[in-house]
């Protein structure tokens, strides 16, 4: 630990965190392994008061005891016993339903006789119940209870379009200043999501090329073997484009495109990739029909097993038109991008789960070797790979030794847990630590997520337009149905689809 981070978590005595839907899935997940995890490296305080908020019949005993099994079963860290015991000794369990208000005030009384200064809001709870608790909270007078701070994090998804998400930023702004939300995308507390902007603003080699003098196109795939499993109910309303796109693919994009920021504060940061989302081209209906294709996975194999198609799984309607798979094409209208297009995919049920940038830079202006050329006319990728195997790799094109004349595709290669030896860490570890130091950088602010769902609300209109009463679709195991090939390579380019 460093000085600034030995200070900072000084400044966490008295501090709660209260996790609403303490009984679910990402609490027992990610929330409590990760917690254990900042304990266990000692950047946070072992004095840290967790308080988690259900309906479940539970109790302080219960609630300790499931948290230590989170730790053993989902912590990627050695599990050190006596410091499972030690973190989770202050725990106390509310039972209430979220919309009653003597949940609230049991919690404000516990936190005044318990001496706490910070409070930490987690709200992993289903999105519906936001706003009852963010009222409820207003109203029992807790987001400015302490002489310290009070912070609230807000689960993905913020809202399912413009009209909501700006109605859940008024309600969230009548009860927390702008400076004490902190909303989740977790992509930005992956490691190699962070490094987007290592690799572009502490090196000088790549920012002189990354550019439209320079760069052909940009591809970002987000691509899943899971199939909807158990959330159908979910996925039914949401689709890709709201699974996927708004949040994580065009943070990926924002990140890739945006200019140098004028610091590394959240602020700064924040203004330039606002600026990016700004700028994004908007479609008309037509452009939307054109720019997009939306596909439907049916039956086929992951990895040598048969897996069922979306229509068959359960909760979804024989009917259904949500897509599991969206392509994208994409345009930024500022000087360094204009003209380059930025192709976004994402689907459910293709055959390798991989998150990728990749860079595609320009042909040679001039062909020298008249050569047999296995590189092909534009070698040059610079890929960003997210996971798995996380890290960059170069592209290029070299002579084959011996006395054929021959040109063949290689790459230099940066593995990150080979240089670092180390195990990426969980991307909520870096993410709860981060809100418990104050520091917003990773997290989206209003002006961010509301452009992000402006640009997605065009997409959204545009489908309604649409007079199909079927989508094209794919079989689970493909890279998505022969159209969407036909999608790039009506622009001269194709899609990367690594093998499996
Ligand atoms: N799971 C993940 O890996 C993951 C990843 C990224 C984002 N997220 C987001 O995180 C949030 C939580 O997801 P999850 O998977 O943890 O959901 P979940 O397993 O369904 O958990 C929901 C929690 O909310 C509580 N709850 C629901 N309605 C309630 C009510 N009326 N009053 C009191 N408690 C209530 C449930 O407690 P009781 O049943 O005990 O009442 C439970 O603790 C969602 O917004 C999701 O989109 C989840």
């Amino acid at each position: 630990m460093n000085n600034n981070e030995q200070k900072l978590s000084e400044n966490l005595l008295n501090t709660a965190v209260v996790i609403f839907g303490v009984t679910g899935d990402l609490t027992s997940r990610k929330l409590i392994p990760a917690i254990y995890e900042l304990y266990q490296s000692d950047r946070i305080p072992n004095n840290l008061n967790i308080v988690g908020f259900a309906r479940r019949d539970w109790d302080n005993d219960h609630l300790k005891k499931i948290f230590k099994d989170s730790v053993r079963s989902y912590s990627g860290k050695e599990i050190e016993e006596e410091k499972i015991d030690q973190i989770f000794s202050n725990v106390k369990y509310i039972q209430s339903s979220f919309s009653q208000l003597e949940g609230y005030e049991q919690l404000r009384k516990y936190l005044i006789d318990e001496g706490i200064k910070n409070v930490l809001f987690y709200l992993a709870t289903p999105p519906e119940a936001y706003e009852t608790i963010i009222e409820l909270i207003g109203k029992s007078e807790l987001s400015h209870l302490t002489e310290g701070w009070t912070r609230i994090v807000i689960e993905k998804p913020y809202g399912r379009d413009l009209a909501t998400a700006k109605n859940l930023d008024k309600l969230v702004h009548t009860v927390f200043n702008e400076n004490q939300i902190y909303r989740i995308d977790h992509y930005l507390g992956k490691e190699t999501v962070q490094n987007i902007l290592v690799l572009r603003f502490a090196n000088g080699i790549f920012e002189p090329l990354w550019n439209r003098q320079y760069v052909d196109h940009i591809q970002i795939t987000v691509a899943e073997t899971v199939g909807v499993g158990t959330r159908a109910g979910y996925y039914e309303n949401s689709g890709v484009i709201r699974d996927m796109f708004q949040n994580h693919l065009l943070q990926l994009l924002a990140l890739t495109a945006m200019e140098a920021p004028v610091g590394f504060t959240a602020n700064c940061v924040r203004d330039e990739k606002v600026k990016v989302l700004r700028a994004l081209k908007p479609y008309d209906a037509k452009g939307v029909l054109d720019n997009t294709f939306r596909a439907q996975y049916t039956s086929g194999y992951i990895d040598g097993k048969k897996v069922i198609g979306y229509k068959d799984e359960d909760g979804v309607a024989r009917e259904s038109i949500t897509e599991t798979f969206l392509a994208a094409r994409l345009y930024i209208d500022n000087w360094r991008w204009s003209g380059v297009p930025f192709y976004l995919r994402s689907g459910k049920r293709l055959p390798k789960r991989m998150t990728e940038i990749a860079i595609q830079f320009k042909q040679i202006p001039l062909s020298l070797f008249n050569w047999h050329n296995m590189a092909g006319d534009a070698p040059n990728v610079l890929v960003m790979k997210l996971q798995p195997d996380e890290g960059v790799t170069l592209s290029f094109g070299a002579k084959m030794p011996g006395h054929i004349n021959q040109i063949s595709p290689v790459e230099m290669n940066f593995d990150y847990e080979e240089s670092f030896d180390i195990k990426i860490p969980e991307a909520y570890v870096r993410l709860i630590q981060d809100a418990l130091y104050g520091d917003a950088t990773l997290f989206t602010r209003s002006d961010e997520v509301t452009s992000q769902w402006g640009f997605i609300n065009g997409i959204l209109d545009g489908w309604k337009e649409d007079p199909r009463k079927y989508l094209p679709v794919y079989e689970a195991g493909t890279w998505g149905p022969p159209g969407v090939d036909f999608f790039i390579k009506g622009d001269n380019r194709h899609w990367r689809n690594p093998e499996v």
